[in-house]
């Protein structure tokens, strides 16, 4: 398939990493089993996909911003661009040796994301997108679910963890969509849950306490797969918010009034 240039860019960078990050993965398998673990090996995995990252995207262009989750924000030459980068999103499944994880990177420009990377190196499932040129996985155009009825949807989300986020908020989000929904799911990695989006396979997806990289490549796939996004107040404001609902226009709509009205109570 013939991308663009900039997403020839990001696919190469992608790939690259994702080579080094599918040996670590196999490697995590054999340390379950070692008393120390596999935490030290993943951090420096992580970090080490990281360096990739930001390396072979410095080197295709030289002056755009870098915003990665390991190492913070490095301001480029040229301020309108920067990378929104998520080296190992779903870090708690690799180290687990669950095979539910990607590597994440959007393209910002002048506020707002025009490009899309989301790849999983152990499906080999590249997700792309582009902004007014849809969203893609390997060859094929994707689209959002036609499902209309909540009753018919499987809906993903995220959970709040060991002393981040509201839990009783996010239980009573769950008891309230779980009551309406044909399933529920926690995948555990924000970027492929909304790649899974874009391709149908949720309906519908929202969670709280996201940071930018968790989302910037996922949004646009997202919206360019005929998707709506938003926080859960309905606004543009995921990063500052740090919440997210997205599906189609039914889905999305009914989703982020149940959570809006249950944040309420
Ligand atoms: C996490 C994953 C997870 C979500 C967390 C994120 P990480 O990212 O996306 O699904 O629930 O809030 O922090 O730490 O694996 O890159
Ligand atoms: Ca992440
Ligand atoms: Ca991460």
């Amino acid at each position: 398939m013939q991308h663009s240039a900039l997403l020839n860019v990001m696919i190469a960078a992608a790939r690259k990493a994702a080579r080094t990050l599918k040996r670590d993965f196999g490697e995590v398998e054999h340390l379950q089993v070692s008393l120390k673990g596999p935490a030290n090996f993943v951090t420096a995995a992580d970090r080490r996909a990281e360096e990739t990252l930001r390396t072979e995207l410095g080197k295709a262009r030289p002056g755009y911003g870098f915003l990665g989750e390991e190492g913070g924000s490095r301001e480029g030459s040229d301020k309108t661009n920067t990378w929104i980068v998520d080296p190992l999103d779903g870090t708690t499944n690799f180290l687990h040796g669950i095979p539910q994880f990607a590597i994440s990177i959007g393209l910002e420009r002048a506020g707002a994301i025009v490009a899309g990377v989301i790849y999983n190196p152990v499906t080999d499932e590249l997700f792309t997108a582009e902004r007014g040129k849809g969203t893609f996985l390997n060859d094929k155009r994707l689209r959002v679910a036609a499902r209309q009825r909540l009753g018919d949807a499987v809906i993903a989300c995220g959970l709040p963890h060991h002393g981040r986020g509201d839990l009783a908020l996010g239980l009573r989000e769950l008891a309230a969509v779980q009551d309406k929904v044909a399933g529920l799911r926690r995948f555990g990695a924000a970027a492929l849950d909304l790649a899974y989006v874009a391709a149908g396979r949720f309906d519908g997806y929202w969670e709280r306490n996201l940071s930018p990289w968790d989302m910037a490549a996922g949004i646009l796939l997202v919206r360019e797969a005929g998707g709506f996004v938003t926080d859960i107040d309905g606004g543009d404001a995921m990063f500052a918010k740090r919440h997210i609902v997205a599906g189609n226009e039914p889905m999305h709509r009914e989703l982020q009034m149940l959570l809006k009205a249950v944040a309420k109570d």
